[in-house]
Order: C-alpha cells, then sequence, then structure tokens
C-alpha cells in the first residue's frame, strides 16, 4: 500500500506533531541532601497509622532500598551527605523530620513523640559539626522538612498532626521566610510531605483531601496549575517525592502521578521503598535538604 498522508510515518509524524508539548521546567538544581543510613530501623512504637508494631521488618531489604535511593540521588548528580545513626532511634532515617535549612540556617526540629526526641540532638551536634550557622533549636513542637516545605521564597508549612502553628510562626521568624500555614485533616497523611511535593520554585504536586477546605482554597489560589495526585497514587504514598526541579524521584506504585509530572516535562525516576513505608516513610522523609550550605 502506499504510502501517503494518513498512514505510515507521515500519519506518525502528523500524531507527534499534534501531540502536546509539555511546558518547560528549569534546569535541575545540583542538591546537598543528608541522608541516615537504616542501621536500627524497625517499628518498635506507632505513632502514625501506618506503623504495627507486630508486623516484622526486613532490616536487609531496608537497607538495600534505601542504597539504592542514595545511589539514584547521586546519580542525578546531588551530593549526599550522612548522619551517623544511633542505636534507639529507629526513626532517625527519616532525616527530612531532623531539621530546615533555609540559606545556610538551621532550625533543628523538636520531635512531638518522646520516641523520636532523641533525633534531635543527634541533628543539632550534626550541624554545628558540618560548619552550619546559626543553628537554632526549635522550642515548639516541629518536625522539620515534614511539615516545612521550601517553595522558592515561601515555606508552605503543615499542621494538624505534628508541628503546630505557632511553631511555624517561630520557624517564620528564624529562617527569615513568609511562612503559609497549611490544615492537615487525615491522619494518614500526618506530615506535610506526605500529602504534598515541591516540583519548583512556583510548583507543586498535592493530594487535595489531605487538606481541611479553607486550605485547599489556599492552594488552589497560590498554584491553580500544581499538579493534583488521584487517591490511589496517595495511598502509595506517592506525594512523598524528591524533586531537584527536573527529575522527581518517588515510589514506584505511584505510575498515575508519575505520568502526571511527565506530562508536565519533568523526569519521574521510580525508587522502591516497601520497608520504609512500614513505619509510614518513603524517599523524602528519608531525604533532607541542605540549602546554602
Ligand atoms: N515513623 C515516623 C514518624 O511517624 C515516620 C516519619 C516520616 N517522615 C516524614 N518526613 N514524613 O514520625
Amino acid at each position: 500500500m502506499p504510502e501517503g498522508p494518513g498512514t505510515g510515518p507521515d500519519r506518525e509524524l502528523l500524531t507527534m506533531t499534534r501531540a502536546p508539548i509539555p511546558p518547560p521546567v528549569p534546569e535541575p538544581r545540583r542538591r546537598r541532601y543528608l541522608l541516615c543510613p537504616p542501621t536500627h530501623f524497625a517499628v518498635d512504637y506507632a505513632i502514625n497509622p501506618w506503623m504495627d508494631p507486630g508486623r516484622p521488618v526486613d532490616g536487609a531489604a531496608a537497607e538495600r532500598q534505601w542504597r539504592r535511593l542514595c545511589a539514584v540521588l547521586r546519580g542525578l548528580g546531588h551530593e549526599v551527605a550522612t548522619v551517623d545513626p544511633l542505636p534507639g532511634l529507629p526513626d532517625m532515617v527519616f532525616t527530612a523530620n531532623g531539621a530546615t535549612v533555609v540559606d545556610g540556617r538551621v532550625l533543628v526540629a523538636r520531635f512531638k513523640h518522646a520516641e523520636r526526641a532523641g533525633e534531635a540532638a543527634a541533628h543539632r551536634r550534626w550541624f554545628a559539626g558540618a560548619g552550619f550557622r546559626p543553628v537554632h533549636t526549635a522550642s515548639l513542637v516541629n518536625e522539620g522538612e515534614g511539615d516545612l516545605l521550601v517553595a522558592g521564597r515561601r515555606i508552605l508549612a503543615g499542621s494538624g498532626f505534628r508541628t503546630t502553628a505557632p511553631a511555624h510562626r517561630e520557624a517564620q521568624r528564624l529562617l527569615g521566610l513568609p511562612v503559609v500555614t497549611l490544615q492537615l485533616v487525615d491522619p494518614r497523611f500526618y506530615h506535610l510531605d506526605t500529602a504534598l511535593a515541591v516540583l519548583g520554585d512556583d510548583q507543586i504536586m498535592y493530594w487535595p483531601p489531605a487538606f481541611s477546605a479553607a486550605s485547599r482554597r489556599l492552594l488552589a489560589t497560590l498554584y491553580p496549575d500544581a499538579v493534583r495526585g488521584a487517591a490511589a497514587d496517595a495511598a502509595v504514598f506517592g506525594l512523598n517525592a524528591v524533586c531537584d526541579g527536573r527529575h522527581v524521584v518517588l515510589p514506584r506504585a505511584a505510575t498515575g502521578l508519575a505520568a502526571q509530572v511527565h506530562a508536565r516535562g519533568y523526569r519521574p525516576v521510580p525508587v522502591e521503598m516497601p520497608e520504609l513505608l512500614k513505619a509510614g516513610g518513603g524517599p523524602k522523609c528519608c531525604t533532607l535538604e541542605l540549602r546554602g550550605a
């Protein structure tokens, strides 16, 4: 059959030309991240609905999944620093909760639950030793980047389960960026980074039902063009993603979100962390960004 318009390669070309062209995304910026090996990782207590101390955790698998995350972040050109894990602090692998770092200024966390309280001192020592100044410690319950996500020149801050609204104001004062308070309402999405990820200075992805009606309205006003995730992707922790401006490192099971960000010109980079999910954690929970060190 002769090839003409509407058949064969010509047709393919036409289809390609008609496909929507994804908007350009900014160049990925080289980042510096702090991670903590899951040497003492376990689910020994339950402080969120994902945790079931009766369910066995495979330490070797957790270690493999975590190493893979490190390799992926390094492979994307980022620097990965580590803080030494401490026995008796099984959740210390979730470094995102240890602090928030903006322009080299550090606000070390104050954990809500006694089980994690000891992590704050470990982070304070690490930041002081690494030469960060100033290193403040929150005086109110503040779980670091788990609830305080830096988006350009503002901080999106979650409250409702862990970090409190007065703690947001303390963070605003000590970190020098305006803080936007968002109310979390679903206990499965107890930290902001389980329901929302920053893709760029002016772009986010999130799962609206995790937020109060007023916070949903606020997010829709601030980010009219945001990627809104589906329930199925939120349920596999798909919003717990690390983005460098172009690559979006997210749980492999979040296939819908991967397709959505791809359509916007980002590159999804799937990782698998099922062992860490048993503690209610994912790739972002394991990754604290060191800004302006
Ligand atoms: N088991 C930990 C907790 O409940 C998980 C922390 C996850 N971290 C995060 N950034 N969401 O505190």
